[in-house]
């Protein structure tokens, strides 16, 4: 029988490191800046070449200058943040050592401790397996010392064509990014980066296959808006909206970030999925896509056996098949439906004909796949130059906790999508300044409550949290 696992970083766990506490709060906790840089500096292992230097994705990724090239004082280094035009306090910020905020600098360090080494062991790996499973997230592509784990190039690109000019007189962003610089303001740019590593890439040691989950991997969850919150290192203040904007009253709108981060994931999945390298193992499909709980369920053998199965009009599957993992697709169908009305239909027959197709054969589900990665794709364009209005905010909200989209909501996946959804969605009405912070605030224990009913995966019920999500989206409407 299949065990029980435990995802024991749980993303409620998250929130209540991050959200609960004002941004500013968070921001202000301390740290020794040189010490930790000469630590980064004094490191010795012996470093191998660059992971992936050489072709990925068909395009060759550079190798970095290393974060000790952005540590001056006058640049990212600082220990307060009050700097100008940015903090400068970005590596103090990377480096956090008590709050997700400073997950990336720890990123090869997990690895070599005791859960990593557990999981390396049980695999069997060798530091050359290490490097090929591994190290294709824990550490940075083309990285000069792969102790420094997800490094300040990872994200914002290899520095050589515009480490020295990024900061001169007449520098702009437009031009940072002609000059190399990668384009995180925009959020399809920001989703592709982010997913490499909190979804899989298809670059070498960039697949959690359920093999490494098997050997004690957590799961991998992710939601752009949220996820870049909780490693927030800048600071969006009027000069940030000039700068990225061109308006000082400008703010990045996470309701964008949100839908676009969907539609991304979803078209990444498939793309995974559709390569026969991936999207098999040995001879099964790999397990990594479908839902986890679906299989890691207990069954009662005795005569009134309970069924733990909820009905999915989702997923037009017969009892018995594990279904694809749709948390994505679920969430975009519920964008969809508000911001590309013209689009959802579309996309709601394709991804159950996808569904049907998992039950008929490889060939065609990655047909399937192929048409609903188009559909995805021009969602995914769709949102990027959308308002996300106030009116169109609430009725998102409205619609994932609709009976339409709510009754989806069978898998603990989809599930912890929905919460992250909501929290999203009302903390970017509070950053564009359509709701106040203190009506937000006073609704903060209803959100808490939906997290509470995702805060167990093993003892997921999914009609209990339908009551407590559409609790908190039913007080969320108070502040239309
Ligand atoms: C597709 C990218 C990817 C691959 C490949 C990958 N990981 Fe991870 N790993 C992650 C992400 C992302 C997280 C953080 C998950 C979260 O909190 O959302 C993580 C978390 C972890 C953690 C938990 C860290 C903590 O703070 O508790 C350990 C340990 C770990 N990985 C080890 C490994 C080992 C060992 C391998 C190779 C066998 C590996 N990982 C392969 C992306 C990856
Ligand atoms: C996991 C990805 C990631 C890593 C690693 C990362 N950043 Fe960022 N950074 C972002 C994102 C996303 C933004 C917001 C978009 C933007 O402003 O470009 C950002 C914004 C910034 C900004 C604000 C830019 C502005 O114009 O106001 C600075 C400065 C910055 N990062 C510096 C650093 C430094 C220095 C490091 C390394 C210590 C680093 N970042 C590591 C993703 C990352
Ligand atoms: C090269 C791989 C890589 C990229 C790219 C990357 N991450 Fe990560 N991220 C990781 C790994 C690995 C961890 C887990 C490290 C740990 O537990 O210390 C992690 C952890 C995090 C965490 C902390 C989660 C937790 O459970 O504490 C957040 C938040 C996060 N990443 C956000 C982002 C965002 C937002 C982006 C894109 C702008 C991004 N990451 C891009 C590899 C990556
Ligand atoms: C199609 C069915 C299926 C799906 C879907 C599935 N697993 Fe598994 N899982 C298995 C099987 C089979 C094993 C191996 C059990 C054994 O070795 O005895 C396993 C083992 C595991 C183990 C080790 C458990 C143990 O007690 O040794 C973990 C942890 C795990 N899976 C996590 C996941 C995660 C996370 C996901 C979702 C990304 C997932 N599984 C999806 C079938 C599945």
């Amino acid at each position: 029988m299949l065990g029980m696992f435990d995802s024991s970083k749980t993303v409620s766990a998250l929130i209540d490191s991050a959200r609960a506490l004002p941004r500013t709060t968070a921001m202000a906790i301390g740290g020794c800046l040189v010490m930790a840089l000469s630590a980064l500096a004094a490191a010795t292992l012996v470093v191998p070449a660059p992971v992936n230097a050489q072709q990925s994705g068909g395009e060759v990724r550079r190798a970095h200058m290393g974060v000790a090239s952005c540590a001056g004082s006058t640049c990212h280094g600082r220990s307060i943040g009050d700097g100008k035009p940015v903090s400068q306090n970005e590596i103090l910020r990377w480096q956090e050592e008590a709050s997700p905020g400073g997950a990336h600098s720890r990123a090869y360090r997990v690895i070599r401790e005791p859960r990593g080494q557990a999981i390396i062991r049980r695999m069997g790996l060798n530091e050359d397996g290490v490097r090929r499973e591994c190290l294709g997230c824990h550490a940075s592509p083309g990285a000069r010392r792969i102790q420094e784990g997800v490094d300040c190039e990872t994200c914002h690109g290899a520095a050589t064509g515009w480490l020295s000019s990024h900061y001169a007189v007449g520098a702009t962003h437009a031009r940072n990014v002609s000059q190399g610089m990668t384009d995180l303001v925009d959020p399809q740019v920001r989703a592709q980066v982010c997913l490499d590593c909190h979804l899989s890439g298809d670059g070498p040691g960039e697949f959690v296959a359920h093999r490494i989950m098997a050997a004690g991997h957590p799961r991998v969850a992710f939601e752009m808006d949220l996820f870049s919150a909780l490693q927030q290192h800048w600071t969006e203040d009027a000069d940030y909206g000039e700068r990225k904007y061109g308006n000082p009253r400008a703010r990045t709108n996470g309701m964008r970030n949100w839908a676009v981060g969907q539609a991304e994931a979803v078209k990444r999945s498939l793309a995974l999925f559709s390569q026969p390298a991936l999207g098999q193992d040995g001879i099964f499909p790999e397990f990594y896509f479908y839902d986890c709980h679906s299989c890691h369920r207990r069954i009662y053998d005795n005569q009134d056996g309970a069924i733990t199965k909820s009905p999915n009009p989702g997923r037009p599957i017969p009892a018995g098949m594990p279904p694809y993992n749709d948390e994505n697709m679920i969430m975009l169908l519920a964008a969809a439906r508000t911001v590309a009305p013209d689009l959802a239909g579309q996309f709601d027959t394709r991804s159950k004909a996808f569904h049907a197709a998992m039950t008929r054969g490889r060939g065609e589900a990655v047909q399937a796949a192929g048409a609903l990665r188009q559909t995805a794709d021009a969602l995914s364009d769709r949102f990027a130059g959308a308002a996300f209005s106030k009116e169109q905010t609430f009725a998102i909200m409205n619609t994932i906790a609709s009976d339409a989209i709510a009754s989806r909501f069978t898998d603990y996946e989809g599930a912890v999508q929905s919460v992250m959804a909501i929290d999203t969605l009302l903390n970017g009405l509070v950053n564009q300044g359509m709701v106040s912070q203190s009506a937000a605030a006073g609704l903060r224990g209803r959100i808490n409550q939906a997290y509470a009913a995702v805060r167990e995966p093993n003892g997921f019920q999914p009609a209990a949290f339908r009551r407590a999500l559409g609790g908190a989206v039913a007080s969320i409407r108070s502040l239309r």
